[in-house]
């Protein structure tokens, strides 16, 4: 199977997936990084990790669409089977999503569908929740959103600042997203509706 990691930031996910990926946990192939801004650290640490990295610029294209029909052809052309979003802070059009439907997952640094969209740690921590936690789905056409594959709360501790929470979600994601996309890699994610059950 091969895989494609989309990631817009510093990568710390796309790097869990790859080295995942190279001790064997995940049986699949990372193919490649797509990134949408040049100078992403995703792009520097694919390639200390030696994967195929390829930047795609929006300011080549007119529209949002035709940006992510040239995304689909370029992943359609490497035979890719699963997209997996990682920090790609881009909105994908229903075109892109229903091309690789059911084919796509997200990680997101909340319990959703709380705090969809961005800084979602930073919101939670400003807004005095005791507790939040990091959420892998199945990407439908709207923002952090779609059938929930893997979802763990962290609880809050007084006195803890936003950075240390960050660490937490981070680790934590860290932990997830290579899990569910072994998951995936093995056939065991079963989509009902907006549930996912998690087969043996
Ligand atoms: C991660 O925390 C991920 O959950 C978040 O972007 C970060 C990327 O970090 N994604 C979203 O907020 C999606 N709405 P990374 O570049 O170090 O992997």
């Amino acid at each position: 199977m091969n895989i494609a990691v989309l990631a817009s930031g510093n990568g710390t996910n796309f790097e869990a997936i790859v080295k995942a990926a190279k001790r064997g946990y995940i049986r699949a192939n990372i193919k490649l990084l797509i990134t949408d801004k040049k100078d992403a650290y995703a792009r520097t640490r694919a390639k200390k990790l030696g994967v195929q990295d390829i930047f795609i610029n929006p300011k080549d294209f007119y529209s949002r669409l035709e940006f992510d029909k040239s995304i689909s052809s370029l992943l359609k052309r490497e035979k890719i089977n699963l997209v997996v979003l990682a920090g790609f802070m881009r909105i994908l059009s229903p075109y892109f999503v229903r091309t690789f439907k059911n084919r796509i997952l997200n990680i997101h640094p909340a319990l959703l569908p709380a705090f969809r969209g961005e800084r979602a740690i930073e919101r939670a921590f400003g807004g005095g929740c005791k507790a939040t936690g990091v959420t892998v789905h199945f990407v439908d056409e709207s923002v952090d959103h779609g059938p929930i594959v893997l979802q763990e709360a962290i609880i809050i501790k007084e006195g803890e600042t936003l950075k240390e929470l960050e660490a937490k979600v981070h680790k934590l994601e860290h932990e997830l997203y290579p899990l569910a996309i072994k998951l995936y890699v093995e056939n065991r994610l079963k989509i009902k509706g907006r549930r996912v059950a998690i087969g043996c």
